[in-house]
């Protein structure tokens, strides 16, 4: 089982540049007031068609035994609905695939956190040829960062590779996240 968000948040994106999406959407809201924690992941890639849907929501649905199927969604379901939410999937065949999930932020079983910041670095400077937006808010202020705002400070995607440049987006991520969470008190 996975221990954090953010490693389902990898998890979850790793699916969507696999199935070869070109642009992923990462947004993560905290809700202190109404007590919810909510991911959804939204990409441009193939969808999935109801079989295949099932599939991966649970793979032991299914007699068929041929196709490898991973456990990272079934395992966050269950997670939301041990924590009063849910997860809901939105795809169809040539469509694009969103995933959405929502969990009830105080319930015990509630996963942390974890490096989202790592993890949005990992995604980035892993798939360079690949776009992606991604949003942190917590009660209404967000931090927004996307491949395109990168792309216009590095003026060239190969620098993205760069260990110094992962480094220093890591850096600039935690710092702002961290503030976002602190601006609250
Ligand atoms: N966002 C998506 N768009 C299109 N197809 C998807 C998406 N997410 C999952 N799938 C399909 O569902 C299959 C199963 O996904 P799942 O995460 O369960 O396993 P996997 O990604 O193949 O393996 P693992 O996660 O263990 O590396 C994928 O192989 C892919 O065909
Ligand atoms: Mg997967």
């Amino acid at each position: 089982m996975l221990q954090d968000l953010s490693q389902y948040v990898l998890d979850i994106s790793e699916n969507s540049l696999k199935a070869g999406a070109s642009r992923v959407e990462i947004e993560l809201c905290v809700d202190e007031q109404k007590d919810l924690v909510s991911l959804t992941v939204t990409d441009n890639g193939p969808g999935m068609d109801e079989e295949l849907l099932s599939m991966v929501v649970d793979p032991f649905c299914t007699t068929r035994r041929e196709r490898k199927v991973g456990l990272g969604i079934p395992f966050l379901k269950q997670a939301a609905e041990t924590c009063e939410g849910f997860l809901r999937i939105d795809s169809g065949k040539g469509e694009g695939t969103k995933v959405n999930v929502l969990l009830r932020k105080s319930h015990i079983d509630c996963p942390p956190m974890g490096d989202v910041a790592s993890t949005v670095v990992a995604l980035m400077v892993g798939w360079p040829d690949r776009s992606f937006v991604f949003r942190y808010a917590v009660d209404g202020k967000t931090l927004d960062l996307s491949t395109d705002q990168l792309l216009e400070i590095l003026e060239d995607r190969n620098l993205l590779v760069l260990p110094e440049v992962a480094v220093w987006l890591r850096k600039y991520l935690s710092e702002q996240i961290e503030k976002l969470h602190m601006g609250r008190k």
